[in-house]
């Protein structure tokens, strides 16, 4: 199946679609990301702005309420978002890792149900795979899911949930055949208000504070058996399939951290004075500009080409390579954006280190990027295991 995407650019509407993002980022977004980081309370007014403009799940098909934006303007989105607020980028991020599983194995009910309120701003989506002695081992779960007739019966705990609490669905992992390992494993659609749903305690986290990580604990929490998403047993390779597009989505997130850092710094050493003139006319700051912008370029046009990929994939057509560019993106911009924004830090010196300044908190942010959606060390075995394959 041919596809009209371009090859990588961005075409003139997702140019002005950055136009708008970026205004509303920095009128709506940007004022409040000190606070909320400080406070690390969720970033009310972003998710207000955000589904004013209708951009806080632009992924969302037409058929089923949503604009239909395509992953590279979801992409875009998000890196904005992200450039003004890591954490209430993840109000966009997150709302398609959790509805991404139903769009790509659940039943048309299921769908029609669940993505229309998402689209319509009523409610968020939240993706449960990990558990506390289940990360990068995620088949490694022990979350049960028990059938009871015309019912599912879940037991156990998500943890590091992005979103928890205030989402209104889960995506949930769960062992229905337990002995079977990844392929005893299935999803469901799990509601905030169905009884036995519970919430640990906030994580106190280095960064994205304003987005709330939490445990979600589900104790006889007895769902209609329609909720199942796409067959039994088909669970975990959802689980996978849903981060060959959305992985794509954390490197936009560290893209806009590390372009957010940048551009301050940027604008940090044309005007501050060391031995009578600004530092950026010194060539050894220059240099580390240079390589800022350099790295960032790089790891924003395998993004770009990733999410290109995505897009087709979406479409019906067979994209081999798919879950290596989406490792690689997530690997490498990550990485980019831990550098970048410690070298901001270290261009403002002791004002960087400072929270008068923006950039140690983007410093903080970036971490993140390294970690979730699988670590950075599990990026690499994705990748080995499909080059080697
Ligand atoms: N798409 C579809 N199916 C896939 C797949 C993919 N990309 N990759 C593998 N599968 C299938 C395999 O073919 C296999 O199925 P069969 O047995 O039928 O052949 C099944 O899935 C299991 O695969 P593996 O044997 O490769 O599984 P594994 O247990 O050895 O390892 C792993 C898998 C890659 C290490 C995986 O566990 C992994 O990615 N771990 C990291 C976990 C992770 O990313 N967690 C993110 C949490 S979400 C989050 O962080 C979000 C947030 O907060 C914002």
């Amino acid at each position: 199946m041919s596809s009209d995407f371009p090859a990588y650019a961005p075409s003139e509407e997702h140019e002005l679609l950055r136009q708008t993002i970026r205004e509303l980022a920095e009128t709506k977004i940007a004022p409040h990301a000190a606070e909320v980081d400080e406070n690390a309370r969720f970033p009310q007014e972003a998710l207000d702005a955000l589904v004013a403009n209708d951009l806080h799940a632009v992924h969302i098909p037409e058929a089923y309420g949503g604009n239909g934006a395509d992953a590279l303007a979801t992409v875009i989105v998000i890196e904005e978002v992200a450039r003004a607020c890591a954490s209430s980028s993840l109000i966009p991020a997150v709302n398609k890792l959790g509805t991404v599983p139903v769009l790509l194995s659940g039943g048309e009910e299921l769908k029609k149900k669940y993505l229309a309120p998402v689209a319509r701003g009523e409610a968020m989506f939240s993706y449960a795979l990990s558990e506390a002695e289940a990360g990068s081992d995620a088949a490694g779960m022990k979350t049960r899911a028990v059938r009871d007739g015309d019912h599912w019966v879940l037991n156990g705990a998500k943890m590091w949930i992005t979103n928890a609490g205030v989402s209104e669905y889960y995506t949930v992992m769960a062992v229905t055949d337990p002995g079977k390992g990844a392929r005893g494993i299935s999803a469901f659609v799990v509601e905030k208000s169905d009884p036995g749903v519970s919430f640990g305690p906030k994580e106190r986290k280095l960064g994205i504070k304003g987005s709330p990580t939490r445990q979600v604990i589900l104790e006889d929490v007895r769902i209609p058996a329609d909720r199942i998403i796409g067959a039994e047993g088909t669970g975990f390779k959802t689980a996978l399939a849903t981060l060959d597009h959305t992985r794509i989505t954390i490197a936009a997130q560290a893209l806009g951290i590390a372009q957010g850092a940048l551009d301050y710094a940027i604008g940090y050493v044309k005007e501050r004075k060391q031995f009578g003139k600004p530092i950026g006319d010194f060539q050894g700051v220059q240099f580390m500009i240079a390589d800022m912008a350099m790295r960032l370029e790089g790891a924003r046009q395998l993004t770009y080409h990733a999410a290109i990929k995505s897009e087709r994939a979406f479409h019906g057509e067979t994209v081999p390579d798919l879950t290596f560019v989406s490792s690689a993106c997530k690997c490498l911009a990550s990485d980019v954006a831990m550098d970048v924004t410690t070298d901001a830090v270290q261009l403002l010196g002791g004002y960087g280190y400072t929270q008068d300044f923006p950039v140690e908190r983007m410093m903080r942010d970036a971490k993140i990027c390294q970690i979730y959606e699988g670590t950075n060390q599990i990026q690499r075995v994705v990748m080995a295991r499909q080059i080697l394959k």
